[in-house]
């Protein structure tokens, strides 16, 4: 990246305003400035990179957008404080002093207050003034992990659209979801997620621009197509780690498990299974505790506050994370996360797995069996990679793509898992539980597979458990704050004027509670995805995004989650452990712990669930 030192115009939405303070700000030249111009903000599928050898390239760029405002204050407060020290020292004549102190101020107020609450386009959206007036009243929600309660509480204040920051605007409406993230849609992703890259490199998830998104989308959503995923190879890895699942709950003393822990484990084998195949498949759940520790900086609470310090503070938390020797030491005690950070141990595996690969396809390394398929995601990416064809992708850009989807599978799956199997073992919801059932008990002996559970493809049709699914995904969804989108010039979102790279979203925590929609919206019931009033909360649903961003591992997804919960009912009755009585699981979702606001408790990263079999054996 290179700077240049050609003055910036301000901003279009900025443009209006006639007295600008002339400061020379400097453009970002790179050849990813698309990406780092984008924006301001934070959240996760998963994943923030704090080592010393993956820190991602970040910093200006991002300050230089986000923090525009911030800056331009601070530049307006030392010039006018230095203008005031010179006036004071050369002794100049009261009656200078008194115009040059009057316009100063003016200046600063217009700057400071007028700007924002009344003369920007973005004034004309609903939402509280102190929001409107710095980014650190929304960052203060983040520190405190009620984010995404408080926008929707401002939802309900201000109605569909609120100002949420000096330049960021949450929807809460059909119509924004379309013009943000339909079909065709020019919004990318902010910067904000940046902090998905990895060894330094972009990948689907972090691409602002559709063409570059686009192009290498293409390369791997056949792979993950439902066509793909219900036939082999595919739905027998999946049937075979639903195998596994079962024999691990088997094993379980008195068949009491913590379901967190153990559906983790559940979605790793399957992920990693499904991107590296035979290099890189995990065996969590036949008890290796070096997988199994994979997960475990997912569990540190830290987790969350090093997400803040990525997204607000990212040249600090940069420069944090980069000392060695003995500055290294020193700054140790101010880390927001002590290394290694998150997902350290899981971005070293993948790079592991990656190199192995590699040597192997080169003759390096022998002694592993092709599983003869080449159907894995690292497998399809190889064909692109450069020693292949012209312009290919690098080593590292194939082990970035590799490693996102690796950690964007992981939480997301098992969490909801678990929110549905500690919903389904609510007393209050065992009809639900009991009717789960009897579907999954009718499923033909053909449609089960040599185990004696159902299929992948038996298992998508049951029309009860998708409904459970919906209705776990609505109330729970794992990723449930807003994904943050801009676009680089002005636009228009629900009639309001949007100024260029204004951060605009919308979350589906709020989608999802809308009661005009949902009736009786944070209570857990599945028939309301069955009935006729069904069609329209179908067009509500939005835990999966939507348009060309939409999440890529759905149909993995279903198929680990439907496959999975079909075999548990049909085997078991589960039941809460007297500790979950009032108690709710407590997941980490970026900067946030999420959990049902209805419970008195939570219980950080832990669902303890008992299994009872029907036959009465436990
Ligand atoms: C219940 C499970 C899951 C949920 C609720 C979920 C949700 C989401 C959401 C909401 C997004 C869009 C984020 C945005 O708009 O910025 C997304 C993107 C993505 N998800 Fe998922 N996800 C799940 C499982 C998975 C799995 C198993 C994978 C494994 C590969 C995966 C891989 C991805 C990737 C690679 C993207 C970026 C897609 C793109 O930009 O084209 N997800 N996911």
């Amino acid at each position: 990246m290179t700077w240049n030192s050609a003055p910036f115009a301000p901003p279009p939405g900025l443009s209006y305003l006639p007295s600008l303070p002339r400061l020379r700000f400097r453009r970002l030249e790179s050849s990813t400035s698309d990406a780092i111009d984008a924006g301001d903000d934070g959240s996760s599928v998963s994943g923030l990179v704090t080592s010393d050898e993956f820190y991602p390239s970040c910093g200006r760029g991002y300050l230089f957008r986000c923090g525009l405002v911030e800056a331009k204050t601070l530049a307006w407060v030392s010039s006018s404080t230095v203008m005031i020290a010179i006036l004071d020292k050369v002794k100049m004549a009261s009656w200078p002093a008194i115009i040059v102190y009057s316009a100063s101020s003016l200046a600063l107020a217009t700057y400071l207050i007028l700007e924002p609450l009344f003369l920007n386009p973005l004034s004309r959206i609903p939402g509280p003034k102190l929001f409107a007036l710095t980014k650190w009243r929304l960052a203060l929600e983040d520190w405190k992990g009620t984010r995404t309660q408080a926008i929707d509480r401002l939802h309900r204040q201000y109605g569909p659209a609120v100002r949420i920051g000096p330049s960021e605007v949450s929807f809460n409406s059909l119509s924004a979801l379309r013009t943000i993230y339909g079909p065709g849609s020019r919004y990318g992703r902010t910067y904000f997620y940046r902090m998905f890259d990895v060894y330094g490199k972009q990948n689907l998830f972090t691409f602002h621009s559709p063409v570059e998104h686009g192009q290498r989308k293409k390369l791997v959503s056949h792979a993950y197509s439902k066509t793909t995923m219900l036939k082999p190879p595919a739905a027998s890895m999946v049937e075979d780690k639903v195998h596994k699942y079962m024999k691990l709950i088997e094993s379980e003393p008195d068949h009491v498990s913590d379901v967190f822990n153990t559906l983790h484990y559940y979605s790793l084998d399957n992920i990693t299974a499904f991107l590296y195949g035979k290099y890189g498949s995990t065996s969590a759940m036949d008890g290796s505790e070096a997988h199994r520790a994979l997960i475990g900086d997912i569990l540190d609470p830290a987790r969350r506050r090093l997400s803040w310090f990525t997204v607000h503070l990212p040249s600090l938390t940069r420069w944090l994370y980069t000392r060695t020797d003995l500055m290294e030491s020193l700054v140790a005690p101010f880390l927001p996360m002590q290394k290694p950070a998150t997902y350290t141990g899981i971005r070293k595996f993948a790079l592991d797995v990656y190199t192995s690969f590699k040597n192997h396809k080169q003759g390096k390394e022998t002694g592993i069996e092709d599983d003869g398929h080449g159907s894995s995601i690292m497998e399809r990416l190889w064909q692109h990679h450069n020693t292949q064809r012209e312009n290919g992708m690098d080593d590292l850009e194939i082990a970035s793509e590799c490693a996102d989807h690796f950690l964007a599978g992981i939480d997301t799956t098992s969490d909801t898992l678990m929110f549905l199997v500690w919903s389904l073992s609510q007393p209050r919801n065992k009809v639900f539980q009991e009717k789960l059932r009897q579907e999954v008990l009718g499923i033909p002996a053909e449609s089960l597979n040599e185990r004696g559970y159902p299929t992948v493809e038996a298992s998508d049709k049951c029309a009860y458990l998708q409904a459970i699914i919906k209705e776990t995904l609505r109330l729970y969804a794992p990723l449930p704050s807003y994904e943050p989108r801009s676009v680089q010039v002005d636009s228009e979102v629900d009639g309001y004027a949007i100024p260029a790279d204004t951060v605009v979203g919308i979350q589906p925590y709020t989608l999802h509670r809308n009661p005009e929609v949902f009736e009786d919206p944070l209570t857990f019931n599945p028939e309301r995805w069955l009935g006729p009033q069904a069609a329209e909360a179908n067009r509500w649903f939005w835990a999966f995004s939507s348009g060309g961003r939409m999440c890529i591992g759905l149909h993995l997804a279903m198929a680990e989650m439907t496959t999975l919960t079909a075999a548990i009912y049909r085997t078991y009755q589960t039941n809460l452990a007297p500790a979950f009585k009032q108690a709710s699981p407590g997941i980490t979702a970026r900067f946030e712990m999420f959990y049902d606001e209805r419970f008195p408790t939570i219980k950080e990263h832990s669902c303890i669930i008992k299994f009872q079999s029907f036959d009465g054996s436990v």
